[in-house]
C-alpha cells in the first residue's frame, strides 16, 4: 500500500499512529505530498478529487481517502482493535469526531494565517474557530477523562493528533493551562512509542 503523508498533517498521523501500534509501518511506502486550499502542488487529486491527505492506494481496490475510512480500514485489514465493539464503539466515535474537528479548525487557523492573502485574512473567523478548539477541549475535559483512562483506541489516538498540532502550530495559546486533567493525560499518552514515533514536523 502506498500512504500520501506529510509529516505535520495531524490526519497523517492518526494514520502512522495506528500503523504504529499495530506493529504494520512495513505495509506503507510513505510518499510525501503537499499542498494547501489555493494551491494543491503534490496533493493526489487524481486519487482523491478532494485533494487532501491522507490518501491510501490498494493492490487490491479504489483508493481510500478520509482519515476515518483509513483508519477503520487498516484496523479491520490489521486486526489492531482499535475500535472497541459496541457500546464502547459509540464513544469512541464520538471522541474521534471530536479530536477530528479540533484538528480541522486548527489545520483552517493554519491556512488562514499563512496561507490567506494578508489583505484578506480575518481575525474573527480566525478566532470563531479558536472558540471551536477551546469548546471541545473543555468538553473533553468535563467529560471524557474516564473514557482516555479506558483501554487504548482510536478516539483516544486521534485526540493526541489533534493535541500533538495545537501544541506544534498554536503552542502560544497555551491550551494545557486551563486543562489539568488533560494536560496530565497528554503528558503520558504522548510518550508512548507511537506517538513519540510520528511527532508533527
Ligand atoms: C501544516 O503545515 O500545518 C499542515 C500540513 C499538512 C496538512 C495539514 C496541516
Amino acid at each position: 500500500m502506498r500512504l500520501f503523508h506529510s509529516p505535520a498533517s495531524p490526519f497523517v498521523r492518526k494514520v502512522m499512529v495506528l500503523l504504529h501500534e499495530a506493529k504494520a509501518t512495513d505495509r506503507v511506502t510513505l510518499v510525501a505530498a503537499a499542498g494547501n486550499p489555493l494551491d494543491p502542488g503534490t496533493m493526489p487529486v487524481d486519487r482523491n478529487p478532494l485533494g487532501k491527505i491522507p490518501a491510501l492506494e490498494r493492490a487490491d481496490g479504489p483508493t481510500l481517502y478520509d482519515s476515518r475510512v483509513i483508519c477503520r480500514y487498516l484496523d479491520a485489514t490489521l486486526d489492531a482493535g482499535l475500535y472497541p465493539p459496541a457500546p464502547r464503539l459509540w464513544n469512541t466515535l464520538v471522541l474521534e469526531a471530536t479530536a477530528d474537528g479540533i484538528s480541522e479548525a486548527a489545520v483552517l487557523m493554519r491556512y488562514e494565517d499563512h496561507v490567506r492573502p494578508e489583505a484578506t485574512r480575518s481575525a474573527a473567523w480566525t478566532t470563531s474557530q479558536w472558540q471551536k478548539v477551546e469548546r471541545a477541549l473543555d468538553a473533553v475535559e468535563a467529560r471524557w477523562m474516564s473514557h482516555l483512562a479506558g483501554p487504548l483506541d482510536m478516539g483516544q489516538i486521534a485526540l493526541g493528533a489533534a493535541l500533538g498540532y495545537l501544541d506544534f502550530r498554536q503552542a502560544e495559546r497555551n491550551w494545557p493551562a486551563s486543562r489539568p486533567a488533560l494536560a496530565a493525560w497528554w503528558a503520558e499518552f504522548s510518550q508512548r512509542p507511537s506517538l513519540r514515533a510520528t511527532s508533527p514536523a
